[in-house]
Order: C-alpha cells, then structure tokens, then sequence
C-alpha cells in the first residue's frame, strides 16, 4: 500500500489544487447535493480540499467532519481548512467512524474505498452512522478506462503493474451498486467523470500519477531511480512533441439510506 506520509501529503496536496482534480471534488459535491444545516462526514478526508469546499455549502449552523487515519493527511486537512469554523478534522477510519447512530445527513469518500480491504464493513459503518434518508456518494477510479499512451509501452505497462499494487481495488465502481444495495442502501446514481490530458499539463492528474507511481516504485525497490526518469522523460517528450494522450474515467455513485 502508498504510505499516506508527509511526502505523499505534500505531492497529493499540490496535485489536488489541480484542475483535474478539482472536477472531481466538484462532480462529488454535486452528487451529494449538500444542504444549509447539515452535517456531513468526509470519510478518509486526506488534505481537506473537499472538506473545505463542502463546509461553505453547510454554512454556519452545519458541520463538516473531516475523518483520517493518517496523521499527516490530517494535518494537511488542518492547514487547509484553518480559516472554516465548522470543520472538525477527527481520526478515524472507515470501519470505525467517530459518530453515534444515525446521526449525520450525509457521508461522502473519494478515492479511499479502493484501499479498503473490506468494503462491506465500511459500508455497513457509513450506514450505521447516517441518517434515514441520508445520502452516501462514493467517487472511485475504475482503472479498466485507464488510457496512457507510450513510446516504451512494455516500460508503461510494467509502471502500471507496479501502481496496482498499492490499492486492493482495480475495478471497485463495477461491484459498488451490488454491494450498497447489499448493505441496505438503494442506488440513486451513477455518474462517470472523465479525465483526459492532451498535454500533460503541469496540475493535472497524469503529473500527479508520474510523481506518485516514481516515488512508491523507488520506496519499494520495484524500480530504479534511473528507469523511473526515463519513463517521465519520455512522456515530457511526447508532450513537448505534442503527442501525449491520457485518460481515465471517475465514477460518482451515490446512494440513500
Ligand atoms: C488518495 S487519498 C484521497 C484523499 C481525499 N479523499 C481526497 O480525495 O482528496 C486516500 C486517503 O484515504 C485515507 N485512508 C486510508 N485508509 C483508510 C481507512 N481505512 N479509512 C479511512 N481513510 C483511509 C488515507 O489516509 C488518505 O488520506
């Protein structure tokens, strides 16, 4: 798995400011439909981003929590929404959210149930800690829809490989509807988000990606530093070449209590 360290706050918080990024948050938000008054929980919150935009839909009389297991991560959700009041950044996880029964409006996750080992039982908790009519939205990758073009497809490949290995889920967003409506949810919708770069542009996605699949390859000894700079290169020249193609699809799925 990623270690969700100081390193990996700092690369994830310049690369969440980014454009790509920020529709995601947005397509999330869209979906969660947030109310003036309510309370909601961001579960696996990371560097607040969605925490902070959240907290000004809700305003004064509602109330943002932003829940994290990782230390670092929380500290980052601290620094960023520092001038919200009504955010609070907890520990906690997705099995074990710090809230009573059927107590908040609604809960939301980004890119954080693809690292669970087990699903059901985080779906079961957000569903322990929500409201009847509550909403949950779930945004996720489904890395099947990933397209990365490539001078050295094989070294792309082996890139690729080495980045699947640091999440439990490759294809999650296919097996949440049946696992909400498992867990007693009833499925509102599905909506795909697609992220796609001609450009490589310098606060998109495919940047971050670089970044963060170099710096886990190098940590873990599944590349070197040498084989990692040749692969950036040869996608900075493809850019430069104007011949750089990215693309992944994002899906939004939301679903009431
Ligand atoms: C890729 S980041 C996404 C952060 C944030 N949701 C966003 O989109 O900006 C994944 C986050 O999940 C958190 N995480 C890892 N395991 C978790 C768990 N069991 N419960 C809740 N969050 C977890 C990590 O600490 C990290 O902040």
């Amino acid at each position: 798995m990623l270690r969700f360290d100081a390193e990996t706050a700092r690369l994830l918080d310049a690369g969440y400011k980014g454009a790509d990024i920020a529709r995601r948050r947005k397509a999330n938000v869209s979906a969660l439909k947030p109310q003036f008054g309510q309370s909601i929980v961001d579960i696996g919150a990371g560097s607040g981003l969605l925490a902070h935009d959240l907290s000004q839909l809700v305003g004064d009389k509602g109330q943002i929590f932003a829940v994290d297991p990782s230390p670092e991560m929380r500290a980052a959700a601290n620094k960023a929404c520092s001038d919200r009041t009504n955010v609070r950044v907890l520990a906690g996880s997705a099995y074990d959210l710090p809230f009573a029964e059927g107590t908040l409006d609604g809960a939301v996750s980004l890119q954080v149930y693809e690292y669970l080992d087990d699903v059901p039982r985080a779906l079961k908790e957000a569903r322990r800690v929500l409201k009847k009519g509550g909403h949950l939205v779930i945004g996720d990758l489904h890395w099947d829809s990933h397209i990365w073009h490539a001078d050295n497809y094989e070294r792309m490949e082996q890139m690729l490989r080495i980045w699947d290995s640091h999440m439990v889920w490759r294809r999650l967003p296919a097996y949440l509807p049946a696992m909400l409506r498992d867990a007693g949810f009833t499925l509102e919708a599905i909506r795909p988000e697609i992220c796609q770069d001609n450009d490589f542009r310098s606060d998109g996605l495919a940047k971050l990606m670089v970044q963060l699949i170099s710096a886990y390859a190098v940590q873990n000894e599944l590349a070197t530093v040498a084989e990692v700079d040749e692969w950036k290169n040869e996608q900075e020249r493809m850019a430069e070449e104007g011949r750089f193609f990215f693309a992944i699809t994002h899906y939004v799925i939301s679903a009431v209590r």
